[in-house]
């Protein structure tokens, strides 16, 4: 959707002057959108024990993950890097969450050290840990209203979590090996703006819990209802309604848990981040061939959502361009990368876009720059923040040759024993 009105306002008078200067493309984000949905999160749980780890696979900017740490918000990371992360921006012990998957058991003793709560994603990562942490907690595979979902397959086919029917037998391999405190997450959905559909799944991942607990005699410290709530990307989609979310979550809790409140964790990502941001193009090329087509000085690189996800819609706008003062026309939104999928927008109705115009594409607050790569040699732009207090601060710069090139070894290294030391190499025809 539309970057928020508020964000507009601030950008207008500025933007192109931070075009001339800075150079597009660039993303540029909202620290106080940001902030301002953090909180809103936080105050829709009111009293209940709650506490939302922002994903930092999102948007791993030392910039937004400081700030809403700052706020209060937990880090939930995924991989060593991310802890390490985490880390240096100093987020401590059980400011951290890691969800991982497909992990190896010297990952889990690096999140164990450092104090972070940990969910197992299989019982034979629990198995191969030497020690256990504090808590044990177990990710549920998509099941109930969350199975299905095509970004993380239903309960059969998913790669991620443990099955329902085999919980009570992983939790009870925890028990066996002395674990006494006990958490259990459920990403119950993905991109989900429907709080309804949300609602349903965040309830089977409690049903879940309510038969672990019941099954073992054991009380769940807290239930992660992990990330996945979606943002209106399109014009006109309705917004997640959180209020409804949080209320429905402490009265689930409260019906399968009397008497007990179990901390309610939560990992989102894109639903904190993703609509404060905005990418920042320029038109370098028109065209019109069996349809009109767009270039922009951007490409896939710095936002793949498009061309990774079949449909995927990113909003498009020309800032400068008055509304009404150009007629629209039906294009193709494009960037330079050799892939035929390197299109931000198809059958696109925008208003004459010509060389030299900013574009804006919308939402790119999550899972954009983070998901960049450096295919073709386009390399991933800068990061911009416009900070609470209205300044702008460059969070990240553009990557340059250097940095393509960096790990390369111009002088190539010899690495292991060389294969004529090990076996001799066979005659030529032999
Ligand atoms: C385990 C887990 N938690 C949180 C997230 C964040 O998702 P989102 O940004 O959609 O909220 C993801 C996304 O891949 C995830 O896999």
């Amino acid at each position: 959707m539309p970057v928020s009105e508020s964000f507009a306002a601030r950008l207008a008078p500025i933007i192109g002057d931070l075009a001339e200067t800075c150079g597009t493309p660039f993303h540029i984000y909202d620290a106080a959108g940001m902030l301002a949905t953090h909180r809103a999160m936080v105050a829709a749980f009111g009293d209940w024990p709650f506490r939302q780890y922002f994903a930092v696979k999102a948007l791993p900017n030392p910039a937004v993950l400081s700030r809403l740490l700052a706020a209060g918000s937990g880090l939930d990371c995924s991989s060593p890097v991310e802890l390490q992360l985490a880390r240096a921006v100093g987020a401590r012990g059980e400011q951290v969450v890691f969800t991982s998957n497909n992990t190896v058991a010297e990952e889990y003793a690096a999140a164990r050290i450092a104090g972070a709560l940990i969910t197992f994603d299989d019982p034979a990562h629990l198995a191969r840990a030497e020690h256990l942490p504090e808590v044990v907690a177990f990710r549920v595979a998509p099941h109930g209203a969350a199975a299905g979902s095509t970004l993380m397959g239903g309960a059969g086919q998913s790669k991620f979590g443990v099955p329902r029917g085999q919980l009570v037998v992983a939790y009870r391999q925890a028990q066996a090996r002395g674990a006494t405190r006990f958490g259990i997450h459920g990403m119950t959905c993905a991109n989900e703006r429907d709080a309804g559909a949300a609602i349903r799944a965040a309830r089977d991942l409690v049903a879940a819990a309510a038969e672990v607990a019941e099954a073992l005699g054991i009380a769940f410290d807290y239930v992660n209802f992990g990330g996945g709530l979606g943002i209106p990307y399109r014009p006109g989609e309705a917004a997640f309604d959180f209020p409804a979310y949080a209320a429905a979550t402490r009265e689930m809790l409260s019906a399968a848990f009397p008497g007990s409140r179990p901390r309610v964790l939560m990992e989102c990502g894109r639903y904190v981040t993703g609509p404060h941001g905005v990418l920042v193009a320029r038109v370098v090329n028109r065209m019109a061939k069996e349809r009109q087509i767009v270039g922009l000085d951007a490409s896939m690189s710095a936002l793949m959502r498009p061309g990774f996800y079949r449909g995927a819609y990113h909003h498009i706008t020309l800032p400068f361009v008055a509304l009404g003062g150009r007629a629209p026309v039906t294009v193709d939104v494009v960037g330079s990368l050799c892939e035929n999928i390197d299109r931000f927008a198809v059958d696109r109705s925008l208003p004459d876009p010509r060389v030299g115009d900013l574009v804006y594409i919308h939402d790119t607050g999550a899972h954009g720059h983070a998901m960049g790569f450096t295919y073709n040699g386009r390399l991933r732009p800068a990061e911009l923040l416009l900070t609470e207090a209205g300044e702008v601060l460059e969070i990240r710069r553009a990557e340059t040759f250097a940095d393509y090139t960096g790990t390369l070894r111009w002088d190539p290294v010899a690495v292991g024993p060389a294969l004529h030391e090990t076996s001799p190499i066979p005659a030529a025809g032999a």
